[in-house]
């Protein structure tokens, strides 16, 4: 018989559990690189934190969480700066390489939990800070991770996160052929759930984006102010492809998008 108490996963967990736990080995050498950085960077073109101020310098004292951990460099650049780190996935194997890199750089004080960030077993208001790179961001269904994230967050505390810019998205082909061009290719109004799983190229995952007003509209019913909004262009260094975008687009277009928000 079926445990009750254990976790029912939405079905977009359960792939994405499934895709990330297999593509684990990919990112362990980008891991690598970030956990040695000084200076975090972001997104796609490593603009630095001194250029898009995503990290306060000071977390001296406050309890932060990251949502979809990953390789987990985000939450020791946090750890490095005075917090106090609860740092989740969905991944086991992601977070071996987070508990690896942990132990090489001699950081024992960061909380590695395997889990959904959907659905966080911390308290209501026990954090100050929230954050996800790439991780809860775009894997989980807004509609649901960012209520948690507020029920997780303080009266004051800050939610950050980044990911693909909804002009990206609708800029990709549907099925999935790579890179992100100049043409639209799906509509903007209700893009909600995007299914790459039959992707022609880099299968795998469910991804999720909406209507810039759509997410305006959440974090304002949700009791969210936007402190900051980001649209992230490519620094006129860049060059090639990354990750599916070239440079000579991320310079004219906005690829990926990162949100400041603090609870009311
Ligand atoms: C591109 S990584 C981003 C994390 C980090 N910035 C990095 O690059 O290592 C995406 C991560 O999101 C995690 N993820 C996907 N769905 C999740 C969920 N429902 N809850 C927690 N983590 C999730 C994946 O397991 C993966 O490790």
């Amino acid at each position: 018989m079926a445990d009750p108490a254990a976790p029912v996963f939405a079905d977009h967990v359960a792939e994405n559990r499934r895709h990330w736990d297999a593509d684990a080995p990919k990112w362990v050498a980008s891991g690598e690189r970030a956990w040695a950085q000084t200076e975090p960077t972001w997104g796609i073109w490593g603009v630095a934190n001194r250029e898009l101020p995503l990290l306060p310098d000071d977390l001296d004292g406050q309890r932060a969480i990251e949502l979809g951990c990953g390789t987990g460099y985000v939450s020791a650049w946090m750890q490095r700066r005075g917090a106090t780190v609860y740092a989740i996935d969905n991944s086991a194997e992601q977070l071996a390489t987070a508990r690896r890199l942990a132990v090489a750089h001699g950081v024992d004080d960061i909380e590695w939990v395997h889990g959904d960030a959907e659905h966080v077993p911390q308290p209501d208001a026990s954090f100050d800070f929230a954050i996800s790179e790439y991780g809860a961001a775009i894997w989980c269904n807004p509609r649901v991770w960012i209520p948690e994230a507020h029920r997780l967050l303080r009266r004051g505390g800050s939610l950050v996160f980044l990911g693909n810019h909804p002009l990206a998205t609708i800029c990709t082909h549907p099925d999935g052929a790579l890179p992100v061009g100049t043409t639209l290719e799906r509509g903007y109004f209700g893009l909600g759930r995007l299914d790459w799983t039959a992707a022609a190229e880099d299968p795998g995952g469910i991804e999720f984006n909406m209507e810039i007003s759509s997410w305006m509209r959440l974090f304002r019913d949700l009791g969210f102010d936007v402190a900051d909004y980001h649209e992230i262009q490519a620094p006129s260094s860049a060059e090639g492809v990354k990750f599916s975008v070239p440079a000579t687009w991320a310079k004219r277009f906005p690829a990926e998008q990162a949100w400041v928000l603090v609870k009311r």
